[in-house]
C-alpha cells in the first residue's frame, strides 16, 4: 500500500508542525519526493544534506537542508508510517465489512431454501465469485454398495466430464481431503502424485471438505488451468463458504429424507386404507351373498318341493278332464236310451242337480287346470329367481328376471293395514336377451325394487313402481368440425328405469348412495349394503352405468344401462374382482324431473 508524500504534507497539522520546528531552529528545510517535485519549501534554498523520508526501510522522499533537520524528516517518517498503519487498518476493516455482509448474505441465500439442487448450484457459484477458477464441482458423499464415494453433483469447466462425475474416496486428493477433514491447496498439480486425475488440464486446485455437525457429506473443488496461486486467505474464505453451505445442503438432505419418509408413511397409511376398504367390500359382499343365496336356497327349495307334487296334479289333470266328458257321455246316452227312470234314481238325479253338474264339471276341471297352470308358472319364476350360483353368463331374458323378482315380492305388494296396495306399471321394450349374470342380474333387480318397496311401504298415498325397459343403439357420432362419422361402435345396451314416488333422497345424501354400510334404515331393517353391491355389479361384472336420481317428496328413479354384449374380459370370471374402478361415492347422483 503507497503513502503518497505531496498528500501527506497537505495535512495542515503536519505543516504546521514543520514550521514551528524550522523557525525554532533558525534554519529552512525543502521537502521533495523521490521524483524531485519539491513538495515544500523553497526551491532556492534547496542545499545541505539530503535526509530521507522512509516507511519501513522504503524511502518516499526526502527532506533536504542543515543536519539538525534530521528530527523533521524522522518526524514525516514517523507520520507516513502512522498513516500507512491507518490506511492498512481501514482497509482491513472494509474487508472484514465486505465478508461479513458476503456471509450474511450468504447465509440469507442458503437458508431460504431445502433444495439440494439450488444449493449446490448456489454454492459454486459463490466459490467462484470468492476465488479465481476455471473449473470446479461440488460433490456429495454416496454409498454405492458398500463403498464411499463422492458423487458431483454440480460442475463447471471441462475437468467435470463423464469420467469424473464419480470419485472413489481412497484414490483421489479429494479423498483424501474428505477423510480428513481439512481443506487443501495444491498449486502445482502436475507434481502432486494425488492430482494425478487432473494434471494434464489443471495447474492449481484449492480442494474443501463440506463438515455438517462434525461428519464430512462432500467436498468442493475448484481448479485453475492457468498457472495461479492460491493463498492460505482463499483456504479461509472457502472453507468459510463451505462450513456455511454444508450446514443448508445437510438440512435439505434431512428434510429430503423426512419428505422421503412422509410420502411414504402416506402411501403405507394409504395402502392400509385401501385394504381395509376391500376387507369391508369383501365382507359386504360376503353378507350380501350369504343374504341372497340363503334366499336362493329356500326358494329353490319350496320350487322344488312344489314342483313334483304340481307336476303330478297338472299330469293328472288331463286324464281328470278326458274321463270327466267320457263319463258324462256315458251318462247322456243311459238317459237317451233309457228315457224311464224309477222314482228313486229320479229323486237322486234331483237331489244333486245332474244337470248343473254336468254342466259345472267341465269348467271345474278347466279352471283347477288353470291354478295348477299357474302355480307351475309361479315355481317355474322360482327358480328363475334363484339362479344365484350360476357363475357363467349366458343369453338371458331380464324381463322375466324382473317378474320373477316381483312374483318373489308379490307379498309385499299387497294392501297392508293402513295403506293400499303399491301399482307396478311395466313399460317393457322390445328386448332381445342380454348376456350377462342371470342370478346377479336378479339381486339388482332385488334390491332396487325392495328399496322402493320401503319407500313406498312409508307413505298413505298410493304407490307406484314404473318400470321401464328399452333397447339403446349406439349410433356413430358425428365430428363437430366436418360432420363426419367418427366412430361406428355398433354396441347397443339395455336401459332399465325403476321409478318409484316414494319420499325420495335428500340431495346430501344422494351422493353417499352406493357406498357400503350407508343405510338410513334403522338397525335391523337395512345393511346399507343393497345399493354397493347392485353397484359392483353393474359397474364391475357387466361393465354398465347404475345412477339414481331423485326429488325428495316426488320419488326416485334408478338407471341401469348394461351392454347387449358382456366384453370378454368382463366376462370371464364372474367370481374374481374385475378391473378396480371409481370409488361409488365418485358415481353421479341427481335429481330428477
Ligand atoms: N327408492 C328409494 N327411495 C328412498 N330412499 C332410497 C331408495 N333407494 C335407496 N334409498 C336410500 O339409500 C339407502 C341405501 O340403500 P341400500 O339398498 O344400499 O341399503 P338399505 O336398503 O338401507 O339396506 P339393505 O339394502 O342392505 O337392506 C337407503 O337406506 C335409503 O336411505
Ligand atoms: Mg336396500
Amino acid at each position: 500500500m503507497a503513502i503518497n508524500l505531496k498528500k501527506l504534507c497537505d495535512s495542515p497539522l503536519l505543516l504546521e508542525a514543520i514550521a514551528d520546528l524550522v523557525k525554532s531552529m533558525g534554519t529552512s528545510i525543502v521537502i521533495q519526493d523521490t521524483k524531485g517535485r519539491v513538495i515544500f519549501g523553497d526551491e532556492s534554498k534547496k542545499a545541505g544534506s539530503q535526509l530521507p523520508i522512509e516507511i519501513d526501510g522504503e524511502v518516499i522522499g526526502w527532506a533536504i537542508g542543515e543536519a539538525k533537520v534530521a528530527p523533521i524528516a524522522s518526524i514525516i517518517s514517523c507520520f507516513a508510517q502512522k498513516e500507512l498503519e491507518k490506511k492498512t487498518l481501514a482497509h482491513e476493516v472494509l474487508d472484514n465489512y465486505r465478508e461479513i455482509t458476503f456471509l450474511y448474505d450468504l447465509s440469507e441465500k442458503l437458508t431460504a431454501s431445502l433444495d439440494i439442487d439450488e444449493l449446490v448450484n448456489l454454492l459454486l457459484a459463490e466459490a467462484k465469485e470468492l476465488i479465481k477458477a476455471t473449473s470446479g464441482a461440488v460433490m456429495l458423499l454416496s454409498n454405492t454398495g458398500n463403498t464411499e464415494e463422492l458423487k458431483v453433483v454440480s460442475a463447471f469447466g471441462q475437468e467435470w466430464n463423464r469420467d469424473h462425475l464419480r470419485i472413489p474416496l481412497d484414490e483421489s486428493i479429494l479423498g483424501v481431503v474428505v477423510k480428513n477433514g481439512l481443506g487443501e491447496i495444491i498449486n502445482d498439480v502436475a507434481n502432486d502424485p494425488r492430482c494425478m486425475d487432473f494434471e494434464a488440464t489443471m495447474s492449481a486446485l484449492i480442494c474443501i471438505p463440506l463438515i455438517s455437525k462434525g461428519r464430512p457429506i462432500g467436498a468442493i473443488a475448484l481448479g485453475n488451468s492457468s498457472p495461479v496461486t492460491y493463498t492460505a486467505a482463499d483456504l479461509k474464505r472457502m472453507n468459510t463458504l463451505a462450513f456455511q453451505a454444508a450446514a443448508a445442503i445437510d438440512n435439505a438432505q434431512l428434510y429430503q429424507e423426512s419428505c422421503i419418509a412422509a410420502t411414504t408413511a402416506q402411501l403405507q397409511a394409504e395402502k392400509l386404507q385401501q385394504a381395509l376398504r376391500e376387507l369391508q367390500e369383501t365382507q359386504s359382499q360376503l353378507i350380501q351373498s350369504e343374504k341372497m343365496s340363503s334366499l336362493g336356497q329356500l326358494v329353490a327349495g319350496v320350487a322344488h318341493e312344489i314342483n313334483n307334487p304340481i307336476n303330478f296334479i297338472s299330469g293328472n289333470l288331463c286324464h281328470a278332464q278326458q274321463y270327466t266328458e267320457e263319463l258324462l257321455k256315458i251318462l247322456q246316452l243311459y238317459q237317451q236310451e233309457f228315457p224311464n227312470l224309477t222314482p228313486a234314481l229320479e229323486a237322486a238325479i234331483a237331489e244333486i242337480d245332474l244337470e248343473f253338474l254336468s254342466a259345472d264339471f267341465p269348467k271345474l276341471i278347466y279352471s283347477m287346470k288353470l291354478g295348477t297352470d299357474r302355480i307351475r308358472e309361479i315355481v317355474l319364476s322360482l327358480r328363475n329367481f334363484s339362479r344365484l350360483d350360476e357363475a357363467q353368463t349366458k343369453p338371458v331374458d331380464l324381463h322375466s328376471g324382473i317378474d320373477s323378482t316381483l312374483m318373489i315380492l308379490q307379498h309385499r305388494l299387497k294392501p297392508q293395514p293402513g295403506r293400499p296396495n303399491i301399482q307396478v306399471i311395466k313399460n317393457y321394450g322390445d328386448l332381445p336377451l342380454v348376456e350377462c349374470h342371470a342370478g346377479l342380474m336378479n339381486q339388482v333387480f332385488m334390491n332396487i325394487l325392495s328399496n322402493a318397496i320401503d319407500a313406498l311401504e312409508e307413505q298413505q298415498k298410493p304407490g307406484e313402481i314404473v318400470i321401464t325397459t328399452e333397447l339403446i343403439s349406439h349410433k356413430p357420432r358425428l365430428l363437430a368440425t366436418t360432420g363426419e362419422p367418427m366412430s361406428h361402435d355398433g354396441n347397443e345396451s339395455v336401459l332399465i328405469k325403476i321409478r318409484d314416488n316414494g319420499f325420495g333422497i335428500p340431495e346430501e345424501i344422494c351422493s353417499r348412495l352406493f357406498d357400503p354400510f350407508f343405510t338410513t334404515k334403522p338397525v335391523g331393517k337395512g345393511t346399507g349394503l343393497g345399493l354397493s353391491i347392485s353397484y359392483k355389479i353393474i359397474v364391475e361384472k357387466h361393465g354398465g352405468i347404475i345412477k339414481c336420481l331423485s326429488q325428495p317428496g316426488l320419488g326416485t328413479e334408478f338407471y341401469i344401462q348394461i351392454p347387449l354384449k358382456l366384453s370378454i374380459e368382463l366376462g370371464k370370471n364372474s367370481a374374481a374382482t374385475a378391473v378396480r374402478r371409481r370409488s361409488p361415492s365418485a358415481h353421479r347422483s341427481g335429481v330428477l324431473f
